[in-house]
């Protein structure tokens, strides 16, 4: 028998480092990694603590923020030489355990095949809320990202002008229901970090962009009126363009599987200099999000509302130091 081959601690600090740098909802970074050393299975678990009760009740952003985790931590394993071996929620037992990622295999030289534009993503990719240009995104970069969504388990749909304006609608109803909540607003509002907080998880408040001042984007308002910090609206961009991500089905492993295709997609948009933001807010209300489903198609669950374009770079927001060793759990 081949004796395995063991991943030394560089390289599994690597491997986590892209892992964590994946969006989630509102930054609240719900995961954590356990490796076990005989096997070299790094599990993949929820945070439990760090959950949003009334905007994700049933976790299901939760599992899109995982599954984008995930699939940085497939990409990143096959750029340092191994073959990562992905099960998805493994033990019916654990409902905690939500993908299992054995590392037991270094590839072959001639199967080293990672995507360098898209691992160095990983690390660029940022949420930019700021206006873009407006300038349309060449087709062939659409297709690559439609290909990513696709070969990641999912579906991407790029409306048309009359179907952006109904999804914005959408957004914009879920924006105001978000605001006039106020259980749901204090809840967004509680992940907003202060310039110079001491804390790893969270939206620093300078991450945050202005509103639209052709009311025409509904952007995540994170903190209501807050005394002291006044952003004044700025013009976004006329044209629009958006993606909608989606799925056959709606099952927990179909949400871990639309956070792989949007982390797919959102480096593919970064390989190409494209900026990407995300409008979630009409997914947080089952008939908003039920309005969202696409007609023709018989099968239709929306994942998330993607905003892509060309624009400023989205600052970088804090993440929780692993300061890993083996056989802990993070
Ligand atoms: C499931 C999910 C929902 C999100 N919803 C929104 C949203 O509605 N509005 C927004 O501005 N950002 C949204 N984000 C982006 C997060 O706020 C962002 O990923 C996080 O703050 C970390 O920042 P980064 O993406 O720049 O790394 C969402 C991310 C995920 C994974």
């Amino acid at each position: 028998m081949r004796a395995q081959a063991v991943l030394d601690a560089a390289t599994l600090e690597s491997l986590l480092a892209a892992a964590v740098a994946a969006p989630s909802i509102h930054n609240t970074q719900p995961w954590r990694f356990r490796l076990d050393p005989d096997t070299q299975v790094l599990q993949v678990r929820s945070a439990p603590e760090r959950t949003l009760p009334l905007a994700d009740p049933v976790h299901r952003a939760q599992y899109l923020s995982v599954g984008a985790a995930v699939f940085n931590l497939r990409l990143a394993a096959v750029h340092w030489g191994w073959r990562p071996e992905v099960r998805l929620l493994p033990d019916p037992n654990d409902p905690g355990l939500l993908a299992a990622v054995r590392l037991a295999d270094p590839l072959r030289a001639d199967e080293r095949r990672s995507d360098p534009g898209l691992y160095e993503a990983i690390q660029r990719r940022h949420t930019s809320r700021m206006p873009f240009t407006g300038r349309p995104v060449p087709e062939p970069v659409l297709a690559e990202m439609t290909t990513a969504a696709h070969a990641a388990g999912a579906r991407l749909h790029l409306p048309d002008y009359g179907g952006t304006r109904r999804l914005l609608r959408l957004t914009a109803a879920a924006e105001e229901r978000g605001q006039v909540h106020p259980d749901r607003a204090a809840e967004t509002r509680s992940w907003i970090t202060a310039p110079g907080a001491d804390t790893p998880y969270g939206i620093p408040v300078t991450a945050l962009g202005p509103p639209d001042a052709g009311r025409r984007l509904p952007m995540r308002d994170f903190t209501g009126p807050l005394p002291g910090v006044h952003r004044p609206a700025v013009w976004f961009e006329r044209h629009v363009q958006l993606a909608l991500l989606w799925t056959t089905h709606d099952r927990r492993q179909d949400w871990l599987r639309a956070g792989q295709a949007l982390q797919y997609v959102l480096l593919t948009a970064t390989a190409h200099g494209v900026r990407t933001s995300l409008m979630h807010q009409a997914m947080e209300w089952p008939d908003l999000r039920a309005a969202a489903v696409l007609a023709r198609h018989k099968r239709c669950h929306p994942q998330m509302l993607i905003r892509f374009g060309y624009g400023p770079e989205g600052p970088r927001t804090p993440r929780r130091d692993l300061g890993l060793s083996k056989g802990t759990g993070l």
